[in-house]
């Protein structure tokens, strides 16, 4: 800011703002409580029109009260109280038969310390969409609760068990127990890693460094690693289609993207899994087809989202895979989405552009 002249405003400042500009519902009343203004958002929230509002005492027209019964206005009482008072927090209220809304009131005085107040400015805002983002996060954490307390309570059984009466156990019980407590140990460990994508998903953290990836090397290596776990080889075959362009994206996400997909295909789908990997105009489209139950057209976007899972849990997974494969692909630039294969299971297909290397 060196050399600047502060007094002049910057040629791009913008000088005034409309109150019709603002997402926030904007009320302007006098000290009597006659209304000067409304904002189209407060008119959209109250379904008061502006035009009848205006000049009218606020008490007719919005009678906003709170969960008590009590009168807004009356309550807040711009006349009364000290006359250092100048913010009124923020507060739910409603109006007759409305829905519910957050009001906050700021008394603007002259002189602005200790004068009387001329207009009273009130903000408003829709509770009911702050109430559902609330109640999906209470939804999130006892989900995340129930689902680290099912294995945590196998881990504590098991031990406690071993621990007071070991040597009433043969070797081969003890054996069954350790890897019980083994595997829901990784459970934990899988649902806290999928929890943490989940949260740089949602805040935008998730970065993508790129590198030259050939996916279906990815495709057979991952593949190889669940031949050598003891699956089948026939049950996965991979299919690529003409030239693939050179592509520039994030190997361990690819690796995820896939690991997922491949996964289900297999956790939830039946028979042999098919991978296509063809070129397509600005990049790479990658297809994962079973031949299981597949999707119901209805729940195509319902799958994506978090903590989604299909009827009967009994293939115990979180409901969180396919939330992070959309997270992973779009981060990308690219789509994922599902469909009847032509075998008749699922298909998944996700795109990814070709990229460009980072320095470029
Ligand atoms: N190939 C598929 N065939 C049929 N249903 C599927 C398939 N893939 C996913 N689904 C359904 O979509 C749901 C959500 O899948 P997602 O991968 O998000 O979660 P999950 O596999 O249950 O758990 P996680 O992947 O977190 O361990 C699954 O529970 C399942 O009902
Ligand atoms: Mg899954």
């Amino acid at each position: 800011m060196q050399g600047e002249n502060t007094d002049q405003p910057h040629p791009d400042a913008v000088c005034s703002i409309e109150i019709d500009d603002l997402p926030d519902g904007v009320i302007v009343a006098d000290r009597t409580g006659r209304v000067l203004a409304v904002n189209r958002a407060a008119a959209r929230l109250t379904r008061i029109d502006a035009g009848r509002a205006v000049g009218r005492d606020i008490r007719d027209v919005f009678p906003f009260r709170d969960h008590d019964g009590r009168e807004w206005w009356k309550w807040l009482d711009p006349c009364g109280g000290l006359r250092t008072r100048t913010r009124q927090p923020e507060c739910p209220v409603q109006l007759p038969g409305g829905p519910e809304l957050l009001i906050a009131a700021r008394l603007v005085r002259a002189p602005e310390r200790g004068g009387d107040v001329v207009r009273v400015a009130i903000t408003l805002r829709d509770a009911g969409a702050r109430a559902r983002l609330e109640r999906s996060r209470a939804d999130l954490v006892s989900t995340v609760a129930h689902e680290l307390r099912s294995p945590l309570t196998s881990v504590k059984g098991f031990t406690a068990t071993l621990l007071a009466k070991w040597n009433r156990f043969t070797d081969d019980q003890k054996l069954v127990m350790l890897e019980t407590v083994n595997s829901d140990a990784d459970r934990v460990t899988r649902l806290i890693t999928e929890l943490l994508d989940v949260s740089r998903i949602e805040s935008g953290r998730l970065q993508v460094r790129r590198q030259v990836v050939d996916i279906p090397a990815r495709v057979r290596r991952l593949i190889a690693g669940r031949v050598a776990a003891g699956e089948p080889e026939d049950r996965f075959r991979v299919e690529v289609r003409g030239e693939l362009p050179e592509t520039w994206l994030d190997q361990d996400k690819i690796d995820q993207i896939l690991g997922n997909l491949l996964e289900n295909a297999v956790r939830h789908g039946r028979g042999t899994v098919t991978i296509v990997v063809e070129p397509i105009e600005w990049g790479v489209a990658v297809s994962v087809r079973d031949r299981g139950e597949g999707i119901a057209p209805e729940l195509a976007t319902r799958v994506f989202r978090q903590f989604w899972r299909g009827q009967g849990r009994r293939r115990g997974g979180t409901g969180l895979g396919l939330f992070i494969v959309k997270g992973l692909v779009e981060a990308h630039g690219g789509t994922v989405t599902v469909q009847r294969g032509p075998e008749g299971g699922a298909e998944f297909r996700f795109t990814v552009p070709t990229g460009t290397p980072d320095f470029a």
